[in-house]
């Protein structure tokens, strides 16, 4: 009584990691959780305050998003963006994620994923019924697409329409993407349109950051909200930006909000626009110290000749490969590792690459946020302060290093 379609979709590796840590961790053995990848920081106390205020909120609100909401949305995001929003370009949903799913169920064409994708991509674009064009990308270019290969596949259909997922800083490369304009560049000779992922764009490590929506501002969604910036992940509040030129796409997401989840919880949308109102660069900037700094001491602990890594730009994930180990997927090789060392990371497989290649996604957030965040005041972050402040990822790193040299 299931339909093939769903049957099909194998449960993610994730699970069988956290299984297995569970398990370990019950057995009283150490696990180091680098499998997951959820903010370490708590949501700033403003914003706490008031959910708590709105907790009476009890009606439901627009399907599209609270007006207020959205105009304060459409504000935070034009200040950076250099475009001007307003607050009918933006549609409010329980988290992006489902956002994007709704996306897939409407639209008409083939999805592209640069393989490393986030993982739930690919599932909802085959839940959507649409198809999916993976396109392998390289350690130098970032791990994006170039503009040469993508062409490449655009080219095979010029009629079709096709939705390019852009997720960048890149969960889970930890990459930002720096050919924006080329690949911008094609949606004006081909049907080609954006979802730009950006989710993790207030946690990048460099200034400026850049969204093809500057290149391709017309053809471009973006997406986005307060579970990574805003530690508020269980929140479940995200938001899609989508321009005029495709307003059709918001009126039918309108009622596909409308068929499914109503409206996101009030009091949640209530203390949101404090999110957005409120200046939160302290925070912001403290986050985005600590996280580079952990991110870099992996980085610069972990790299060998045989353990090739990009050095993280933002967010909380980098990629290693390691490439002097034979196993028979790269599953297989997180399990082995897993059970040696209690160290949990994901499968690069996960993430679309092809499961002989020892690719694996290492999330460097398994420390105490909140009392890194007091402890340090954007003073640079030595490796004494890690040491302290993040020791399991400093043992998970020396133990993960051991295991790649044997
Ligand atoms: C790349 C990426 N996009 C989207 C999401 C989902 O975000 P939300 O909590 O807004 O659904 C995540 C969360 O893990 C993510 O890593």
């Amino acid at each position: 009584m299931i339909k093939d379609i769903i049957k099909n979709l194998k449960p993610s590796s994730t699970l069988l990691i956290n299984e297995v840590s569970n398990k370990m961790e019950k057995e009283g053995k150490k696990v180091f959780k680098f499998g997951f990848g959820q903010s370490p920081f708590k949501v700033p106390e403003d914003v706490v305050a008031e959910l708590k205020n709105h907790a009476h909120q009890n009606s439901y609100l627009p399907m599209q998003g609270l007006k207020e909401l959205r105009d304060s949305i459409a504000k935070y995001i034009s200040a950076k963006k250099n475009i001007e929003y307003k607050s009918e370009n933006v549609i409010v949903g329980p988290g992006s994620k489902e956002l994007m799913f709704l996306l897939h169920v409407l639209f008409d064409g083939e999805i592209i994923l640069p393989a490393p994708s986030w993982v739930s991509y690919g599932p909802q674009a085959i839940i959507g019924r649409n198809k999916v064009k993976w396109l392998e990308c390289s350690r130098e270019n970032n791990w994006f697409p170039t503009a040469t290969e993508l062409e490449k596949l655009l080219k095979e259909n010029k009629d079709q329409k096709y939705l390019l997922i852009l997720n960048s800083p890149n969960n889970p490369s930890g990459q930002i993407c720096k050919n924006l304009d080329e690949l911008a560049a094609l949606s004006k000779k081909y049907n080609l349109y954006f979802l730009s992922d950006e989710i993790y764009s207030e946690l990048s490590f460099e200034d400026n950051y850049q969204s093809i929506s500057s290149y391709a501002p017309d053809k471009t969604i973006i997406s986005t909200g307060l579970s990574k910036w805003c530690g508020a992940g269980g929140w479940r509040l995200g938001y899609f930006i989508i321009p005029d030129s495709l307003s059709n796409i918001t009126n039918q997401l309108k009622v596909l909000a409308s068929e499914t989840f109503s409206s996101v919880s009030a009091p949640i949308q209530y203390a949101a626009i404090v999110a957005h109102e409120n200046n939160h660069d302290e925070y912001i900037n403290k986050s985005k110290n600590i996280l580079k700094a952990v991110g870099n001491y992996v980085y610069e602990n972990l790299k060998t000749n045989d353990v090739l890594i990009n050095k993280p730009q933002g967010g909380f994930y980098l990629m290693p490969e390691f490439v002097g180990k034979k196993f028979s997927s790269s599953k297989e090789m997180c399990k082995d590792l897993l059970e040696k060392t209690g160290v949990a990371l994901l499968p690069g497989s996960d993430f679309g690459f092809n499961e002989n290649r020892m690719l694996s996604r290492l999330s460097f957030t398994d420390f105490d946020g909140n009392e890194f965040m007091k402890k340090t005041h954007n003073e640079k972050i030595n490796n004494e302060i890690i040491e302290k402040l993040a020791p399991k990822v400093v043992e998970g790193i020396i133990r993960l290093k051991n295991w790649s040299t044997t």
